[in-house]
This record gives structure tokens, sequence and C-alpha cells, in this order.
């Protein structure tokens, strides 16, 4: 099956078709900034121009940066909080007539690792952190997602753990690797004792880098890079949005994700 995968990032919003079966794209990738602020109205309107930079009209699987239960936005700490009380997929779904499902960014992410990639037929308790502007996390129980856990947003050090080893903090702080390394090596003992992970599988844009950091990781943890690097969010938002099975196609309102390319249509 395709689906269009949408990936929501602090910095820049990325879309492709996915072959959710293969688990990889099956079309170009493109990318917008996210929009200042990052409004519910200005960040859909970035996802109908994706849509239609992808000729898209078929399903549609949304990751977004914060809570998200049965499509409805519960927290959205590093985008507007207007947010709050949304129903994304309906927002989405209105704006481009696609049928639309939503999920946790960092879910939606650790879906694709477990599917595809790091965490691939790996039983047991499994836990993949991706380090970005924020931390998100996904926790799998034999394979199994327990959503939203929200680990990035624990009280750490005098504040949430994300304000402390997020990948944006080495940047803003000016850390050099060894430095925030040890800072993320502190939080993942913490989660450790907290829930004593089979496997952590780190990912997020500084996975490529895993060997800065592996040097300064506690030999205890059983840490691996995720491998699926910047495109796990996107299938996995695709992913999750082809396992809800949510129609073909509801007929597009918007001419934007148009007829262009019919052969990108969803097969069914
Ligand atoms: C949000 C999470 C998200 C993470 C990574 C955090 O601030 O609360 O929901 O998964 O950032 O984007």
């Amino acid at each position: 099956m395709e689906v269009l995968g949408i990936d929501i990032g602090g910095s820049g919003i990325k879309a492709a078709v996915v072959d959710t079966v293969a688990g990889r794209l099956v079309g170009e990738r493109h990318r917008r900034e996210t929009p200042s602020p990052a409004t519910p109205a200005a960040l859909v309107r970035t996802m109908s121009e994706l849509v239609g930079a992808c000729a898209w009209n078929g399903p549609v699987g949304v990751g977004f940066p914060g809570v998200v239960r049965h499509d409805v936005v519960y927290t959205a700490a590093n985008l507007d909080a207007s947010w709050v009380g949304l129903d994304l997929a309906a927002l989405v779904r209105e704006a481009t007539g696609c049928p639309v499902s939503a999920i946790n960014d960092a879910d939606a992410a650790g879906l694709a690792e477990a599917t595809f990639g790091a965490a691939r037929d790996r039983p047991g308790t499994v836990l993949l952190l991706t380090l970005g502007t924020g931390i998100g996390s996904a926790l799998f129980l034999d394979g199994r997602l327990v959503p939203n856990t929200e680990l990035g947003h624990l009280e750490f050090r005098g504040d949430i753990a994300e304000a402390y080893a997020a990948a944006s903090v080495r940047k803003a702080k000016d850390l050099r690797w060894t430095q925030w390394s040890k800072r993320l090596n502190r939080l993942l003992l913490h989660i450790d004792l907290l829930l004593s992970p089979d496997l952590i599988v780190l990912g997020g844009g500084v996975s490529a880098k895993f060997e800065k950091m592996a040097p300064h990781l506690d030999p205890s943890l059983r840490v691996v890079p995720a491998v699926m690097l910047n495109e796990a969010g996107i299938v996995g938002a695709a992913l999750a949005a082809a396992r809800k099975d949510l129609p073909a196609n509801q007929g597009a309102t918007t001419g934007k994700a148009s007829r262009k390319s019919p052969r990108r249509r969803a097969k069914a």
C-alpha cells in the first residue's frame, strides 16, 4: 500500500510517498520550513502545500511532535499552544480531501525502526529516543507500541529531560560532543533505572553521529543507533495510517492534491 507520510519537526516538515510494505520512500522527498509561529492554520497550509508538491490524492499519515490520541492533539511543547484540543487529522482532511490519520512523531519513528530498522525482530522492552529540537520516545513491548510515553518531559536535573539533553541543547549551549554525550549518558542511565529496556535505539539527526557519542555511553546500556535516519518519521507516519486501514480516497476537495500523477495514487 502507498501512503503519503508527513513528519512535522521543530525546524522542518518533510513529506514523501511511502511503500508501507517495503518500508521505503517511493517518491521524491519534499521539505518546507516549519512556519513560525507554528499555528494550526499555518501548519495545515504547509501540509496542504506538501500534499500538492507530492501530487498526492490518497491516504496520509502525519507524525506530530506532541501527545496525539485518536488524532487529537493534547500537547504541543515546541509548536503553537493553540494546537491543543484540535483534531489534526480532521483539519488536514478538510484542507486536502485526503483521508488522514495522526500519531506522535517519535511513535511514528519507533514504528518504522521496529518494523524495518534497528529494532526489527527485537522482542522484550525496546525504547526508541529521537534526539532533535526536543526528545521524543517510543516504547515497545514485544513489538507492540505503548503510545505517547513522552520521556523527553521527565523531570530531570531541575528541568525537563529535553531541556538538558536534546540535540538542540548541544548547539544552543555550544557544547562539545563529549560534554553533550555525557549529558545524554546521565539521562539514559536514569531511564534505564526506570524501565530497564532490553534495547535503546537512538534516533534523530544525531544518530548519524553515533560514533561520537558511543564512547561516552555506559557499557551497561544496550544502545544502538537508528538505521532509518531522517526517513523514519515519514515511513512510520505512513505505516501507522496504513495500519488504520483508512479508505483509499475520500475525494479531493482542493485542487492541490490533484491528479497530476495517477501513478502515485494509493493502491488500496
Ligand atoms: C514532544 C514529543 C515529541 C518530541 C520530539 C517533545 O517536545 O513533547 O511529543 O515526540 O518533542 O519531537
